[in-house]
């Protein structure tokens, strides 16, 4: 297992009255996964490796900004879409104060944090990926502009990712655009279970700009939050078998994606989607988020691809939402099986035409 990065640093802090004020604003996507991390160890780390597609659309935008505080405790006021939240206010305030050790200044600040999402909340979209990647790439730039460290775009993206990775798991992966893989990975070195790592070298270009549309089947809040259900497989009675297909499918998926190897990809990532659910209806308690229209949304595409040899597939993240991905070339023969086919399963919220992108943004 590889080292995990010390980044305790007392020196992180503001000496006497030097305390700033000033504002920062970053923009950061959400992913999908398509080997999926659904189990997890102390602190946040994964019990099997896990390869996602950055978003391009699917983002969150966050504004920080901060003024001197009264030592002690950080202080924060949280609004999201610019309503006052006390349930994402409590979450950063804690998160916040568990960095202390790594980020002395957040002690010396009072922070007022404006967060809004490019994609309906109750979407089902992995919004803590976004909504935590923002935050620790927003801490890091302030590391950065104050006390002149993380200089280089690796070391910067490294200590993002791994502070991300600790507000929660997936959010490592959101730090790099493309395709990024958080844990150890037979044959990839580099692979960390503490911070996502870019496959930048060697994706097939039918991947590069791979389509993802997000098929929105229900749009109810989760009922299950992902920590439960990462719990749950502690003693869940197939875990251990999951968790070494888990390696197995890494290896098959990365050559595919390599080969350009559309069928592979395909089997991979729907049998993927399919065991991640699988896990949710075997645990104990045990709960199921797929909905009537999530079924039929797939049938549909197992049709549409029977009958047009086009390489669509689908994807399940926690939630009953159905993720169509497909090479750009098939935009539109996709658009019209949406159209024609697809429509008449999804909530009135429709879809979002999301695809591969290149990572979180400095805006401010
Ligand atoms: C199904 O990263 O949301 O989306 O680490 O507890 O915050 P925490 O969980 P989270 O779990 C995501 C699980 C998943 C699969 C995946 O993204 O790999």
């Amino acid at each position: 297992m590889n080292s995990e990065p010390d980044y305790l640093n007392a020196d992180l802090k503001f000496s006497g009255t030097d305390i700033p004020s000033g504002k920062m604003i970053w923009r950061s996507p959400s992913n999908i996964a398509l080997v999926k991390y659904w189990g997890k160890k102390p602190v946040q780390i994964p019990q099997n490796p896990s390869v996602s597609f950055t978003l391009s659309k699917s983002c969150s935008e966050t504004e920080v900004s901060y003024t001197p505080a009264t030592p002690g405790k950080p202080e924060l006021e949280f609004y999201f879409h610019g309503q006052r939240n006390l349930q994402f206010e409590e979450k950063t305030s804690k998160f916040f104060e568990s960095l202390s050790g790594i980020f002395p200044f957040v002690n010396q600040l009072k922070f007022e944090v404006r967060s809004k999402n490019t994609f309906p909340h109750s979407a089902g979209i992995a919004s803590s990926a976004s909504g935590m990647s923002v935050l620790a790439m927003v801490l890091c730039d302030m590391e950065r502009q104050y006390f002149g460290t993380l200089q280089k775009e690796e070391a910067f993206s490294r200590k993002a990712s791994y502070i991300a990775r600790l507000g929660s798991g997936s959010a490592c992966r959101s730090v790099y655009g493309g395709l990024v893989i958080w844990g150890e990975t037979d044959g990839v070195s580099g692979t960390s279970g503490f911070y996502g790592f870019p496959v930048i070298e060697g994706v097939h270009e039918i991947f590069a700009d791979y389509q993802d549309t997000i098929l929105l089947v229900d749009a109810g809040e989760k009922k299950v939050p992902s920590r439960v259900g990462h719990g749950l497989m502690n003693s869940n009675p197939f875990s251990t078998k999951r968790f070494i297909q888990a390696r197995d499918n890494m290896a098959k998926l990365l050559l595919a994606i390599r080969t350009g190897d559309t069928e592979t990809f395909i089997r991979i990532t729907e049998s993927e989607a399919l065991t991640l659910h699988a896990m949710m209806m075997t645990s104990l308690p045990y709960f199921l988020l797929m909905k009537p229209n999530t079924l039929q949304v797939i049938e549909q595409i197992f049709a549409f691809r029977e009958k047009t040899g086009l390489p669509v597939s689908f994807t399940l993240d926690a939630g009953p939402n159905v993720h169509m991905l497909y090479p750009a070339a098939i935009r539109k023969d996709v658009k019209q099986f949406i159209d024609n086919d697809l429509r008449v399963f999804l909530s009135p919220l429709g879809y979002i035409d999301d695809m591969v992108g290149n990572g979180p943004e400095k805006i401010l």
